[in-house]
């Protein structure tokens, strides 16, 4: 439980106290007593101290530092030591620069393809996003800088960010927007979570005592300290009431509003103490964590960036084979990004690197004998001759034996702030494709973006793609790396690859109207969707290929105290070493509730060498396999048969096996409401109420049946207190005793 106390405060006054709640300037909190101030700053792909002027979105300059590659990228390599190892890597540069907490990860599912932010988040899956953001947190806090799991809650949008209501049901709520945040606060305790924004159902986030405390505190045991996103309080005393405890950035002259409050009764002066305490307690935390530092020598990191960016790459299509280029004959590069690459998205998480790998350098490198030429191709800002530059570049390739083609988004095509309204690649670019490929066969595709791309057309026109999302300031070499097969590739897509953005989940609920965005998709977002409404996807979430193959059998699972324990063995049936990324998804055909077609429960990445194998064992947490029942208001895990099936993608699934699982958490209790159904499926109820029927309706159920009439079907929907012999005054004693009995 977490704690209310406030005994490292109380010696302050009221004002001192207040003052603890808000920030002393932009990205620093007050000294005040005993506590001394801090830093805050961003995150999440690299420590973005800023040096003169303060903002929040990027635009002053920063300390250079490493740019690891952003979620986006990340989460392609499903790789939780992977991303362990860039939260400690990322623990070990803030505390270089003084900086108490880092703001990051941002674990917000990715909803629509269109959002601006998505390159800062990790999947449309809630598993996929919890699991890697808890790795992140757990190596950042092991250096002693704090994390903040960002932006609680359901920011799944940049339209409108700072008043828009995510308006979201209860079950989907729980199940897809806040499942990625409850693990990452149960499994990895943040020292901080950022209230977001936005509202959710109406009430603003940074005001929502339901989400700041019911939910986060006493229902996931959070003890840290709620910072708000820079400018989301909109009124401090009610912030502060909610379970806010530290409004960022300072400035905001609210600590006098805390103060009148309390004077004026309106605002316990014990809400105030315990909010100061947690400020205080984590600045304590902060200064412990100084104690160790750790030299940093900035070639390490960017190795370890190079090394994450390698294993975040996609391998989409390789026809052919034509991959890996052997380094010899007549290479062309072609597209400005293998010049001027995009690794890291546009906003607030805009790092200024130590340096960036220039992909036509990095592959010139490793090209061997072979003669590397480059033409433009295109602009990404518009200030180029389009037809001259495509002329210059189908010259290029049709004087090449093969041509790398860097295709993407451009800085001023997406970013945190603003949302896309189309998620085709640009016209330039896609003509320029159909150019090239009209002089040259062997063409690889090189992806760089934040946001899903529209990749139908691109798929049918080249042999080879691979998609690198934003690879962070190493990204030029570990293309480099795998076009040569330095490195085979091995990470799979963490966000569905539809073929239209009509066929999205949230197309016609995005960005919304008049400040509501209305999640009508419910449970069904990314693959759940696709599945559901069996629609074809360009590539499925977690698709990916590599440089070998690998074979499954074997898929055992049995029913364990802690969950469903799977195993499956993997073998490595091609002849280079490389790594599968086993995924594990649950179904529940004969399921009374609403379930998407299949779940990811589990996963795990696993090396292997040509011919080796290997039996890789998964425990699909019962946690995982609950959903969250709105009739009581908690998590259940359904009694009966589910399908687990192992697979190399959501729509590669090599084996399949079934499990029964008993039910546990709290029973929905029967009510005078309760329907012919309900009570039909609880055995001892029904057992109870065909008993009382069976003489009251043997006529008419003889009749009914001798027309052919499913007597029971017709009465599932019926509710038990306007039933015959449980109906009215006269039938209300036998209807409470019967719930008597079944409600036990
Ligand atoms: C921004 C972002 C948040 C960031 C903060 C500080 O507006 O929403 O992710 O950490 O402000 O820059």
């Amino acid at each position: 439980m977490h704690t209310n106390s406030y005994s490292t405060v109380e010696d302050l006054s009221l004002e001192e106290q207040a003052s603890l709640g808000s920030g002393a300037g932009f990205w620093n909190t007050v000294a005040v007593g005993a506590t001394k101030s801090f830093i805050l700053t961003d995150g999440p792909h690299g420590v973005r101290k800023q040096i003169a002027s303060d903002d929040h979105l990027g635009i002053a300059p920063s300390m250079p530092a490493t740019c690891f590659p952003p979620a986006a990228a990340l989460a392609q390599s499903w790789d939780v030591d992977l991303l362990e190892s860039v939260g400690i890597a990322l623990g070990q540069e803030a505390k270089e620069r003084n900086v108490g907490v880092l703001l990051g990860p941002g674990v917000n599912i990715k909803r629509d393809p269109r959002c601006g932010r998505n390159f800062e988040y990790f999947s449309e899956d809630p598993m996929l996003s919890g699991a890697l953001g808890a790795a992140w947190v757990t190596g950042l806090q092991s250096e002693g800088v704090g994390a903040s799991v960002k932006h609680f809650a359901a920011n799944n949008a940049e339209t409108d960010r700072m008043r828009a209501s995510s308006d979201v049901d209860p079950r989907t709520l729980r199940e897809i927007y806040l499942r990625s945040f409850q693990r990452v606060v149960e499994e990895a305790k943040p020292w901080t979570v950022m209230c977001s924004y936005n509202r959710v159902n109406g009430v603003y986030a940074s005001e929502d005592r339901w989400l700041l405390t019911s939910v986060l505190r006493d229902e996931w045991d959070f003890d840290g300290v709620v910072v708000s996103d820079w400018g989301a309080v909109k009124d401090r005393v009610a912030a502060v009431r909610a379970g806010l405890d530290l409004e960022m950035p300072g400035g905001t002259e609210t600590d006098a509003l805390v103060v009148r409050a309390v004077e004026n009764g309106t605002l316990e002066s014990s809400v105030v103490a315990v909010a100061a305490n947690r400020v205080a307690l984590l600045s304590a935390r902060v200064e412990r964590g100084r104690r160790v530092t750790t030299q940093v020598d900035p070639e390490d990191h960017h190795h370890l960036a190079r090394d994450a960016a390698a294993k975040s790459v996609v391998l989409l299509k390789n026809d052919q084979q034509l991959l890996p280029l052997a380094p010899a004959g007549r290479i062309a590069v072609v597209g400005e990004f293998a010049k001027y690459p995009r690794f890291q998205g546009g906003g607030s998480s805009r790092i200024n690197p130590t340096k960036v790998d220039i992909p036509l350098e990095e592959i010139r490198a490793l090209a061997g004998d072979a003669t590397v030429t480059y033409a433009r191709g295109f602009t990404t800002d518009g200030t180029g001759d389009d037809g001259a530059l495509r002329d210059d570049a189908v010259l290029t390739a049709a004087d090449s034996d093969v041509t790398i083609l860097f295709l993407g988004l451009g800085d001023g095509q997406e970013s945190e702030g603003f949302d896309r309204d189309t998620i085709d690649l640009p016209a330039d670019q896609l003509a320029l494709v159909a150019a090239i490929v009209a002089v040259q066969s062997r063409v690889v595709v090189v992806l760089s973006h934040g946001g899903v791309v529209i990749l139908a057309d691109i798929a049918n026109a080249v042999p080879a793609i691979l998609d690198g999302s934003l690879l962070g300031q190493a990204g030029g070499g570990a293309i480099a790396d795998i076009l040569f097969g330095e490195v085979n590739p091995s990470a799979r897509l963490s966000e569905t690859v539809p073929v239209r953005l009509q066929d999205a989940p949230a197309y016609l609920n995005f960005p919304g109207e008049n400040s509501h965005i209305i999640y009508g998709e419910g449970l069904h977002v990314g693959y759940r969707w696709y599945d559901a409404r069996e629609i074809p996807v360009t590539y499925p979430f977690g698709h990916g290929l590599s440089y070998t193959t690998f074979d499954y059998s074997d898929l055992e699972l049995s029913s364990r105290a802690e969950g469903v324990e799977a195993t499956v063995r993997i073998t490595n049936t091609g002849d280079v070493a490389g790594r599968e990324v086993v995924q594990f998804y649950s179904a529940m055909p004969g399921s009374a509730k609403v379930r998407p077609p299949r779940e990811l429960k589990g996963f795990a990445v696993v090396d292997l060498d040509p011919g080796e194998d290997s039996v890789v064992t998964v425990t699909l947490r019962s946690k995982d396999l609950q959903y969250w029942e709105t009739r009581i208001d908690g998590w259940r895990v359904e009694a009966g048969d589910y399908e687990v099936s192992a697979g190399s993608s959501s729509r590669d699934l090599r084996q399949s096996a079934t499990v029964t699982v008993a039910s546990s958490g709290p029973t929905v209790p029967l009510t005078e409401d309760s329907t012919m159904g309900e009570i039909m499926s609880n055995p001892a109820a029904a057992a109870i109420v065909m008993g009382a029927l069976q003489g009251s309706s043997e006529g008419s159920e003889t009749a009914a049946t001798e027309l052919g009439l499913d007597v029971a079907r017709m009465m599932e929907s019926y509710p038990i207190n306007r039933l015959g012999f449980f109906a009215g005054e006269a039938g209300r004693p036998a209807l409470m005793k019967l719930l008597q009995i079944v409600n036990g």
